[in-house]
């Protein structure tokens, strides 16, 4: 354990850049370790979580090689791995590689956890590609033992948007010939569709009365290509946060804009910040800019509704901590899924923002948040295996009065591994602790 402070910072601002997003590194990985030929991923994050896929996709046959700063994949037939493919803390890794090996017929595999992954629910994907022909040994959560299969095809209505689901059961229909459809209420971010496209896999999107739904096409083989990573989006709202909390003005390099990946940008505008992207270009078929965020007048109150969640999934955190620093009540509406995160979110929020001074109103899944203008400060978090919930709470100690400390700064590891010294750079106070 090593517990850090993020303490008041009046000259917080600049310029900085963020790893590659994680969601697109995870999808880069597998879909050239499924391709035929090699690709080469550049940027690629160094965190643990989208190690543990690279390593995985290793086990499961794929030739992965360094070449200076990026990586050359070499894609394959997936058979059985010689041991247990070791997920870590990644939620991301389990789900996808288990829809991806889901296809291969006679491998069997057992994925297993860190502490926090082997709580969470896997019942998610493992029902529906057992609908289509794979078999799972193990209960609701890792470690679970997986029997790949000829698959056929689905039609699956999804009761939560999540892109982990629905991409898992567009990876293991790449093997079926039979038609694939996922229809999620909302549609959740759409790296998965938009990296498929760039491997050469037809497919199409349509809005329906039951949501979004999206079908895999006839062509369905993969022919390697070059991916670059752009910044992570979810990694940058911290650094943004941060501007919206003291005032300043911070510009963050080469981010991905996907708009199914904007929304705390959305949010930040709503709430009177000013939000600019410039340089606008494509890498790999995802949008690019270089995005400035700050903040010149008083943080107004904020309504987020429940459509709005999947564009926000991973900074609902963040949201409530910025909107306790508004003046006036904000409401953030169908928060459910954040109890499944890395941690309990929804319960570490509401316990943090309260440790801290801010007076929060819990309803079922929507929360209420008061915010004052100036924020106390002083709590001690415990941040649970969390790296969201670490980086959240030590940026929210840079407005306010009294320093925050979070209990253990290790998880950051798994997407951020740079964070304290990239907000270092940028001013911000962050200092060891006891
Ligand atoms: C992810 C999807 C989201 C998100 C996670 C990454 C992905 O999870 O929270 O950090 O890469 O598909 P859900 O699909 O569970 O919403």
């Amino acid at each position: 354990m090593s517990a850090m402070r993020g303490a008041a910072s009046p000259e917080y601002g600049g310029t900085a850049s963020v790893p590659g997003d994680k969601s697109i590194a995870h999808r880069a990985l597998i879909l050239a370790a499924l391709a035929q030929g090699t690709s080469r991923i550049s940027r690629l994050p160094s965190g643990e979580d989208v190690a543990s896929t690279r390593k995985a996709v290793e086990a499961l046959g794929a030739t992965v090689e360094a070449d200076g700063d990026d990586w050359l994949v070499t894609g394959c037939e997936w058979t059985s791995p010689p041991g247990d493919i070791d997920c870590g803390n990644s939620g991301t890794s389990a789900r996808l590689l288990m829809g991806a090996a889901a296809g291969f017929e006679g491998l069997k595999a057992t994925f297993v956890g860190d502490e926090s992954l082997s709580r969470r629910p896997m019942r998610r994907v493992i029902d529906p590609l057992s609908r289509m022909g794979a078999s799972f040994d193990g209960g609701d959560t890792l470690p679970i033992t997986l029997t790949g299969a000829t698959l056929g095809g689905i039609d699956f209505l999804q009761p939560v948007a999540s892109a982990q689901v629905k991409t898992a059961i567009l990876l293991a229909g790449l093997r079926s010939s039979g038609p694939v459809r996922v229809v999620e209420p909302f549609a959740s971010r759409d790296h998965s569709e938009v990296m498929l496209a760039q491997f050469g896999v037809e497919g199409s999107v349509e809005e329906i009365v039951d949501g979004h739904a999206v079908s895999l096409g006839d062509a369905r083989a993969l022919t390697a290509t070059d991916v670059i990573v752009s910044g992570d989006p979810s990694s940058a709202a911290f650094l943004f946060a941060g501007a919206a909390i003291t005032g300043g003005t911070v510009t963050v390099t080469d981010l991905n804009v996907n708009a199914t990946r904007t929304g705390f940008l959305e949010a930040l505008d709503a709430m009177g910040c000013t939000v600019e992207f410039a340089n606008p270009r494509d890498w790999a078929g995802e949008p690019v800019a270089d995005v400035t965020v700050s903040r010149t007048r008083t943080l107004q109150p904020i309504e987020w509704h429940r459509d709005k969640v999947p564009a926000t999934i991973d900074e609902l955190p963040l949201l409530a901590i910025v909107a306790a620093f508004a003046d006036g009540e904000s409401l953030l509406e169908g928060l459910g899924e954040l109890r499944v995160k890395e941690s309990d979110r929804l319960g570490a929020v509401i316990a943090g923002l309260a440790a801290n001074g801010v007076s929060v109103f819990p309803d079922g899944d929507d929360l209420r948040v008061l915010g004052r203008g100036a924020v106390r400060g002083g709590g001690r978090i415990m941040v649970g295996h969390d790296h969201r919930i670490a980086m959240a709470f030590l940026t929210m100690g840079l407005g306010t009065k009294q320093a925050i400390t979070v209990d253990d700064i290790t998880p950051i590891a798994t997407s951020f591994p740079d964070f304290v010294e990239v907000m270092r750079s940028l001013g911000a106070n962050l200092e060891d602790a006891l």
